[in-house]
């Protein structure tokens, strides 16, 4: 029998390539992005990826192997150049046998070609125009093009996704999956109006039931305003969009902020205490108003992107 509630599929190259019915994919992220998150995300028909950016390899392979007790569906993984301290990290994830991967971070040159020779389909995280045709060049498969309003790692010079997203896309023939600021089915439709052909969303995953980091973040994330995100090493490295707390104020002043500020995330992801660490979330927080399972995000967001598809329709 047919779920008559489950909206239609929506294909795009993003969709065929990935073999699944949504074109949203989950965002990576440290110890956050994990089977438990992931198999909801695949299992509700978008793509659940899983992080290698925590370094903890023996337990991604052990998230890995979840996936398989967990769904059917296809996932992917990325490798965050910033964060490999293993240099023989694109054979231990060619070694687990998945079929998609996102590098990001980093120069695509050095992961792309042994993963693509393997076999796999990579897709490179950009956050310029030349970033996007250096990507190109190395021969990816796609790009995942991330505005800076965007939760997480940042080019500090950050570029919004409505400036970002139709500049790369009028310069490249590959799919673009579009990050930075993307929560339902009005900015996904708006994504698409821009050049994309999917859609990555990281901070309303974090807030989404099924991930695993303490309620203080999903409730901080639903009560967040849009302009309750601070960036931080604006004029230093690494760039990064972080939640405002009294922490985080503090460091936005900072000519470099060091990645020993993060020393503590666990207990800020796990413990809830927001002040132990910086909680990377994007500005879309602002706009997300309750916690909810990834099957109703993800749902909804489709049914909302047909209905604005169809009434956009009617200035064609
Ligand atoms: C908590 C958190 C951790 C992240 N970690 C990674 C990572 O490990 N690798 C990566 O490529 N991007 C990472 N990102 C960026 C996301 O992949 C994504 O592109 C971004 O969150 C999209 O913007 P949004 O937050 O507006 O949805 C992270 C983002 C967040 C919020």
């Amino acid at each position: 029998m047919p779920d008559v509630a489950r909206p239609a599929p929506v294909r795009t190259r993003v969709t065929e390539m990935l073999g699944i019915d949504y074109p949203i994919i989950q965002a990576p992220m440290g110890w956050i992005a994990r089977a438990q998150l992931a198999s909801a995300v695949s299992n509700a028909g978008g793509l659940g990826i899983i992080e290698t950016s925590s370094g903890q390899l023996d337990q991604v392979r052990e998230e890995i192997r979840k996936m398989a007790d967990l769904t059917d569906k296809p996932f992917g993984v990325n490798i965050a150049g910033l964060f490999v301290r293993d240099p023989s990290i694109a054979d231990f994830v060619i070694a687990q046998g998945v079929k998609f991967v996102t590098t990001s971070a980093g120069d695509p040159n050095q992961y792309a070609p042994p993963l693509r020779a393997a076999g796999l389909t990579v897709f490179h995280v950009v956050p310029t125009l030349k970033t996007a045709l250096k990507a190109i060049a190395a021969g990816v498969d796609g790009l995942v093009v991330e505005g800076g309003e965007g939760g997480g790692f940042k080019n500090p010079r950050d570029v919004a996704t409505m400036v970002l997203l139709p500049l790369v896309a009028s310069k490249v023939g590959v799919p673009i999956v579009a990050a930075g600021g993307i929560v339902d089915g009005r900015s996904m439709a708006a994504a698409f109006a821009l050049g994309a052909e999917g859609v990555q969303m990281g901070t309303r995953m974090v807030s989404a039931a099924e991930s695993p980091v303490h309620e203080n973040w999903k409730n901080a994330i639903v009560a967040a305003a849009e302009t309750d995100t601070v960036f931080l090493n604006r004029f230093s490295r690494p760039g990064l969009r972080a939640m405002r707390t009294e922490r985080s104020e503090r460091l936005e002043k900072d000519d470099h902020v060091p990645m020993s500020e993060m020393s503590r995330a666990m207990d800020l992801y796990f413990g809830g205490d927001m002040e132990a660490s910086l909680a990377l979330t994007g500005q879309v927080a602002g706009r997300i108003e309750s916690v909810r399972p990834v099957k109703e995000i993800i749902e909804e967001s489709i049914a909302e992107f047909h209905d604005i598809c169809r009434s956009l329709s009617a200035f064609a």
